[in-house]
């Protein structure tokens, strides 16, 4: 990456993800660090750990990283959520040979399906030691390794691991040898108002905006405005929730339309409604 490249990219990484500042913060010191010591040889794989509520942007951050960097095709994502079992480990990363199932590991797909070297780990805590392990191993070593001992170099990505773990279950499930390979460790708090607000400007404008590209009869730029005052952004903690319900209010105001003249008839309400969720999506 040049150093403009770099900078656009943090900057980029800053207005895309609301809230959150410290973690900005220290995400860019350690991009920079990064940077220098993988040259050197000395860092393989930028690893981050996130902890805290539900809805507040943990898998966002993966998400935003991709976007960020220009991805294409489709972020390598993993959710752990699914790899509780003992068997998870061959689900990962291949089964030995003759084993029935001896598929490509999951890791592995979504390594050589992506362009962009950011791996999305969700749900870390919901698997077990053996995972844990692995890991351990991926960390130091920079390269992902499959049950066939086929490898793939990940020198220079970044790890993102997710986790709505408690600070105490952290020390108690995940191992200390761990815990220490983790470039940073970080607990998301809950969203500021402010945040909040932005983030409802951000979603208003992107719809009204795919609205506007289908529809001769324009909603206006500013129609955020009208949702920030019918929103009290202080009872929604999860964004999830926020963006339902703008989702909704949406759906209530455009159905309240009948000024569109293609719409006369109840058949064609009821496509027009149609259309307009699928750009709620
Ligand atoms: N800080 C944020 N900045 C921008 N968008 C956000 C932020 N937090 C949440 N969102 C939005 O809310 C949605 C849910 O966020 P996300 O998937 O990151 O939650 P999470 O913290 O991973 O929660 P969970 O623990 O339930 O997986 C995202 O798709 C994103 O659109
Ligand atoms: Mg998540």
């Amino acid at each position: 990456m040049q150093e403009n490249e770099l900078y656009a990219f943090l900057k980029d990484f800053r207005s895309s993800l609301y809230g959150h500042e410290k973690f900005k913060d220290d995400f860019e010191e350690l991009v920079n660090n990064f940077i220098v010591f993988n040259k050197l040889g000395e860092h393989k794989v930028l690893s981050l750990f996130l902890m805290g509520e539900s809805g507040v942007g943990k898998t966002e951050v993966a998400r935003t990283i991709y976007k960020c960097l220009g991805g294409k095709r489709k972020l390598a994502k993993v959710n752990f959520g699914n790899y509780s079992s003992e068997f998870s480990l061959s689900s990962l990363i291949g089964s030995a040979r003759g084993y029935i199932g001896s598929d490509d590991g999951e890791i592995f797909i979504r390594v050589r399906d992506t362009d962009i070297g950011i791996i999305l780990i969700d749900e870390f805590e919901k698997s077990n030691a053996t995972l844990f392990n692995y890991f351990l191993d991926v960390l130091e070593s920079g390269k992902i390794i499959s049950s066939l001992a086929d490898e793939i170099d990940i020198n220079g990505f970044i790890i993102v691991f997710t986790s709505n773990i408690s600070k105490e279950n952290f020390q108690k499930t995940i191992s200390p040898e761990l815990r220490s390979r983790f470039d940073y460790k970080g607990l998301f708090t809950l969203l500021y108002d402010e945040d909040k607000r932005k983030f409802v400007e951000f979603r208003v404008k992107s719809i009204v905006r795919k609205f506007n590209l289908e529809f001769e009869d324009k909603l206006d730029d500013n129609l955020y405005i009208d949702f920030l005052a019918k929103i009290n952004v202080g009872k929604f903690n999860n964004m999830r929730d926020l963006n339902k319900k703008i989702k909704k209010i949406f759906v209530d105001y455009v159905s309240t339309f009948n000024r569109y003249t293609e719409i006369e008839t109840i058949e064609d309400q009821k496509g027009f409604m149609k259309k307009v969720k699928s750009y709620l999506k």
